[in-house]
């Protein structure tokens, strides 16, 4: 049975939520789920604004089937050609055998790749400023390179004041009946969640991103449709203010965040030591995490979030424990930048990781090693509670 919205001006949501899968992209934890979005606008010819994963594609078809009430589907405008979006269009090809493609030539490159049939005689081509009308409305085409494929565009809907904008304000989490951001408490439910799909998923392209909301600051906006999460028709600047700060790798916060890998729990006492001192200092905003049990997309938006990095690991096989190095790895390739850095090393016979955690973070952009570096020797003892008390003071 459909379950399809009506998101005004004759544009429908005709997309489809999935909580079944457990990682999206097979790498990423989805509790509350995802939220495929995909937008049909009836017009004089109808057109469809990309497509579902083919996980939730029968419900995607009952959709459109339902809005489009036995009309012809014209035109499929592919903003982005990544499988969560694209995988249900060779579908949607022998189901709308007229339907002409609308999109860049890059993704038509990419998709003949995936779905290995040839688009040529029912593909239009278009590139930054190409502008397409289906009747009364009138599409402006807006390329958005890296956001988060080369092939990126996105779409203004301009009689509508609509921007449908692919990855870019999208979110994990499925939809629970609301749609509109506006109509749930987006702070504590959604926020978390829209930090960590933008930071793990788009977080490396910041450069990328910036140029397209300067893109975007030309347009009148009346409503924000993203490929996954909610859809933005109040307070969008509020949005456009959080991903101006995450493009630009600038924190939201000057508090500390203190990230560990401890074996028999000696470097988690420094880390302990450390946050009693930070809190005497006054400093609220402290959080300590076991890298071995919170999951690398939760550390990595944490890490967008905070100022003040605190990483401390014990020397392992000569370098630094696994999952505090793959983090930091993680970090370096996600493209952070500028943040204040310290440093805790342990080790009993060579410590080895803080040299090694150092040499990964003086290779990223504006990222400060803030002294003193600690060495702990096994375990934290009273000569070292002088050090870690000044890297308190040196924090935040
Ligand atoms: Fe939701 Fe880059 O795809």
């Amino acid at each position: 049975m459909y379950c399809v919205k009506e998101i005004g001006n004759s544009i429908f949501w005709v997309g489809a939520s999935d909580r079944r899968l457990q990682l999206f992209e097979n790498a990423f934890p989805i509790e509350r789920g995802i939220n495929y979005n995909s937008y049909l606008i009836k017009d004089e010819q109808n057109v469809l604004i990309d497509t579902v994963d083919k996980s939730v594609s029968d419900r995607f078809f009952e959709n459109l089937e339902y809005v489009l009430d036995g009309e012809r589907l014209d035109f499929l405008i592919i903003n982005h050609v990544e499988p969560d979006h694209s995988g249900s269009i060779k579908e949607l090809i022998y189901r709308y055998p007229y339907l002409t493609i609308v999109t860049t030539a890059k993704a038509k490159d990419y998709l003949s790749q995936f779905l290995d049939i040839d688009l040529s005689e029912r593909f239009i081509e278009v590139k930054d400023g190409y502008t397409f009308s289906s009747g009364k409305k009138l599409y402006n085409f807006i390329s958005a390179p890296m956001v988060h494929w080369p092939e990126v565009t996105v779409v203004y809907e301009s009689t509508t004041k609509t921007l449908f904008s692919a990855d870019a304000f999208g979110s994990f989490g499925a939809m629970s009946g609301n749609l509109y951001a506006d109509e749930v408490d987006f702070d504590r439910d959604w926020l978390d969640d829209a930090r960590r799909y933008y930071t793990n998923i788009v977080g490396k392209f910041g450069s990328s991103v910036t140029q397209l909301l300067n893109k975007a600051s030309k347009l009148e906006i009346a409503m924000l449709c993203p490929l996954h999460g909610l859809v933005w028709r109040d307070k969008i600047g509020y949005f456009v203010d959080k991903y101006k700060l995450w493009a630009s790798y600038t924190p939201e916060s000057n508090g500390v965040s203190i990230f560990y890998g401890s074996v028999y729990g000696n470097t988690e006492n420094a880390c302990n030591i450390l946050a009693n001192y930070l809190a005497e200092k006054g400093i609220k905003d402290i959080r300590i995490f076991d890298v071995s049990k919170t999951d690398k997309s939760v550390l990595i938006s944490e890490c967008f979030m905070v100022k003040n990095l605190v990483f401390a690991g014990v020397t392992y096989n000569g370098g630094v424990f696994t999952n505090l190095e793959n983090l930091i790895l993680d970090l370096k390739a996600h493209n952070l930048q500028n943040r204040k850095i310290a440093i805790i090393e342990n080790g009993t016979w060579a410590a080895t990781a803080g040299k090694r955690i150092e040499e990964i973070f003086t290779q990223m952009k504006g990222c400060e090693i803030v002294e003193p570096k600690i060495t702990i020797k096994s375990a934290v003892k009273n000569e070292d509670l002088a050090e870690l008390k000044t890297l308190a003071n040196n924090l935040g």
